[in-house]
């Protein structure tokens, strides 16, 4: 048995990555998923992976008129929302405090927080009560990454964000969790170990933090946002689920 049959998701930040593998996950599981992004031919790519029962709309999560315009169209194509994904986000490497600027700052908490904050806001009219809302957080948050105080501050906001809004939706019959991914071997990870100088290194240190001793495949981390996001949570919310290799529970 399917366990997103005729369900309806969105899967923000999904043309490659953790994204890209759960709307892959979500799709053969039986659900239409929206899937969007900023660049037009990744997206593309993604949505003809995922074939039919995808549609891709080109979108900005810290952009709140283009967040707006996301709804609006998912609205008018009759649909209604199962599943929240608010997935997209990123980071970027070597930002100690001594040499972070303001406009690093702002454009990390600008997509991470503001944009799944308002992300999850402009999606409530459309979310069917007994729905799932997914945030992706970082075990990077429950350490002292050095040069990653930004990033691993926003997901630290987004946690505790879970949380108030698990007790906030539950009488409205939604569920929020939070999936927190290890290092996952994706085109985001790639790309920040190489602006690091060091891509090799950086991405064996990632390794080597967990000790499961290997990064993770995002299709890893999408079997368990399908978890998150199916009737097999329906007792499960304000929770973080840790898909990190035991990097957080062993090596705290
Ligand atoms: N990989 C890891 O080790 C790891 C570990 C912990 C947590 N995470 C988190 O997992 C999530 C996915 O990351 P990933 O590793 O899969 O990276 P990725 O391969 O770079 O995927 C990120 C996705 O988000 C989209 N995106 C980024 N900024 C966006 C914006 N402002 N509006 C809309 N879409 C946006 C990207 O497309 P465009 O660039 O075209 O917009 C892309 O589709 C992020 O929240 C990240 O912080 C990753």
């Amino acid at each position: 048995m399917r366990q997103l049959t005729d369900k309806t998701a969105l899967v923000t930040g999904a043309s490659t990555g953790i994204g890209l593998a759960t709307a892959e996950r979500f799709v053969a599981e039986g659900a239409h998923v929206y899937l969007t992004g900023r660049r037009k031919q990744e997206l593309e790519a993604a949505a003809r992976v995922l074939g039919d029962r995808a549609t891709a709309i080109q979108n900005d999560v810290s952009d709140l008129d283009d967040l707006d315009k996301l709804f609006e169209r998912i609205a008018d194509d009759g649909k209604r929302l199962d599943v929240l994904f608010a997935n997209a986000g990123g980071g970027e490497a070597d930002q100690p405090l001594d040499s972070l600027t303001p406009e690093a700052f702002d454009r990390t908490f600008g997509i991470n927080v503001r944009g799944t904050v308002f992300t999850v806001q402009k999606a409530l009219p459309l979310l069917n009560s007994g729905g799932s809302i997914v945030l992706t957080g970082s075990s990077s948050a429950r350490r002292g990454v050095v040069g990653f105080g930004v990033y691993s501050a926003t997901k630290a906001a987004l946690r505790q964000f879970s949380r108030v809004w698990a007790a906030e939706l539950a009488p409205r019959g939604l569920r929020v969790n939070t999936v927190v991914p290890g290092p996952t071997d994706t085109p985001g990870l790639r790309g920040l170990a190489k602006n690091s100088g060091q891509e090799h290194a950086l991405l064996d240190d990632m390794a080597s933090s967990t000790p499961l001793g290997r990064t993770a495949d995002p299709a890893e981390i999408a079997n368990a946002v399908l978890f998150l996001a199916s009737d097999q949570s329906s007792f499960i919310t304000g929770s973080e689920l840790f898909v990190d290799g035991g990097e957080v529970q062993v090596y705290p």
